[in-house]
């Protein structure tokens, strides 16, 4: 992988350390061109309503993202794939379409982000569900025995991140999928931390819905993808009912389109769905198993070098931490990290990172989460490093 030629790809990398991917990408010329593309070509409405000369430009972009949103996950078809604005709306369309009702119960692990969190805790305070979370071990793992344990015939869906966003560490999505399965539960993962870094094969590991965000796999801001299995997908109710999303209304009546057009109800992110392919294509033309070999020789570095002076959240190999490096430092705040790190231009994330009912329940103020992707150094990584020991001094 040649890291410095697709450094040229991305116009303020060479301008900061970037060490904040997990939470939004940088984005490559090629999907930055086709936002301005669509501005300056198609700026209109899809043509799903409008069918005009302009408007059947854009939706053949359209198809385009959407077929190689499909191809890159080995979904069936591409009414398994609903555009989102991201991965908590996807999330939030499957925990308030299904018809979950009081006694049923949902399981997640002890490490979600707010976007898997949130919505269940409201359908518990709301619906009456019952919501219990599965512990991870000492060294981040999901403790599967504790799954096996709360598993019953209440249990309606397990919806679990697949890469955690804290710990960077990865669940065996068709091990915990076999498990779910045969209680005929649904599986959901957030795969916001797993689709941008690694291969994720829908049917390989069985999942019933994913959820993920393509702003943090190089697209533009503001698209999600909600994938779920066809027959899923026909039955679940769209999060938002409007304009797009119905075939036909009477006064009285309406009904509904299929999927994925139910669920893109409204006018959309237009110039954002017009650059979903340039992502998808970008991040396959330099395949998911080098990103993820770079990301881990990377964070290599940084753990070798910084093991002794920090602590590191989650398991000291740095071989199961993807690219997530999160660690504390006793003798700052990680506030003051930040700021520190900013005046260095080293731009890292401090806090909680929506990982707040982990950190609450360790007692922990928040965390410094420096997270790698594919256009990141080891110079980089050698100054994060220098850094770091000049604060700890
Ligand atoms: C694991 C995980 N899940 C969900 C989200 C939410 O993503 P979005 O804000 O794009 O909805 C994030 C964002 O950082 C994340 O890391």
């Amino acid at each position: 992988m040649d890291v410095e030629k697709i450094r040229k790809d991305f116009p303020v990398v060479d301008d900061y350390i970037y060490f904040d991917s997990a939470c939004l990408s940088l984005k490559p010329q090629p999907v930055i061109d086709a936002v301005q593309r669509y501005y300056n070509e198609f700026p209109v409405c899809e043509g799903k309503r409008s069918a005009h000369t302009l408007s059947t430009k854009l939706t053949r972009e359209i198809k385009k993202g959407r077929e190689s949103v499909r191809d890159l996950l080995k979904a069936s078809g591409t009414e398994e794939i609903a555009f989102t604005k991201n991965t908590t709306e996807a999330i939030n369309t499957v925990a308030r379409g299904l018809t979950l009702k009081k006694g049923d119960k949902v399981l997640t692990t002890d490490k979600e982000h707010n976007s898997n969190l949130v919505p269940w805790i409201k359908m518990k305070e709301k619906r009456g569900i019952e919501y219990e979370q599965i512990s991870s071990d000492n060294d981040g793992q999901l403790n599967l025995e504790d799954l096996k344990e709360k598993m019953d015939d209440d249990v309606k869906i397990v919806s679990m991140v697949h890469t955690s966003n804290l710990d960077g560490t990865t669940i065996p999505a068709s091990e915990v999928c076999d498990i779910v399965h045969e209680y005929d539960a649904y599986f959901m993962l957030d795969g916001a931390q797993s689709v941008p870094h690694r291969p994720v094969d829908v049917k390989e590991i069985g999942v019933d819905f994913l959820a993920f965000s393509v702003h943090k796999m190089l697209g533009p801001t503001g698209v999600g993808v909600l994938y779920g299995r066809k027959e899923l997908l026909e039955e679940l109710d769209p999060l938002t009912y409007g304009g797009g999303g119905v075939r036909s209304t009477r006064y009285d009546e309406a009904t509904l389109q299929d999927s994925p057009e139910k669920f893109e109800a409204g006018l959309q992110n237009f110039a954002s769905l017009a650059a979903v392919k340039p992502a998808v294509d970008y991040i396959r033309k330099i395949g998911l198993e080098k990103i993820q070999e770079h990301e881990t020789k990377l964070n290599r570095i940084a753990t070798e070098e910084l093991r002794e002076m920090v602590e590191i959240i989650g398991p000291e190999d740095a071989e199961k931490r993807s690219g997530i490096f999160n660690f504390l430092l006793k003798k700052l705040g990680c506030h003051e990290i930040t700021l520190l790190m900013d005046e260095e231009n080293i731009l890292l994330r401090g806090g909680q990172q929506c990982v707040h009912s982990w950190y609450s329940f360790h007692g922990l103020e928040g965390g410094n989460r420096a997270s790698f992707y594919l256009y990141n150094t080891e110079e980089e990584v050698k100054k994060f490093v220098e850094v770091i020991k000049s604060l700890v001094g």
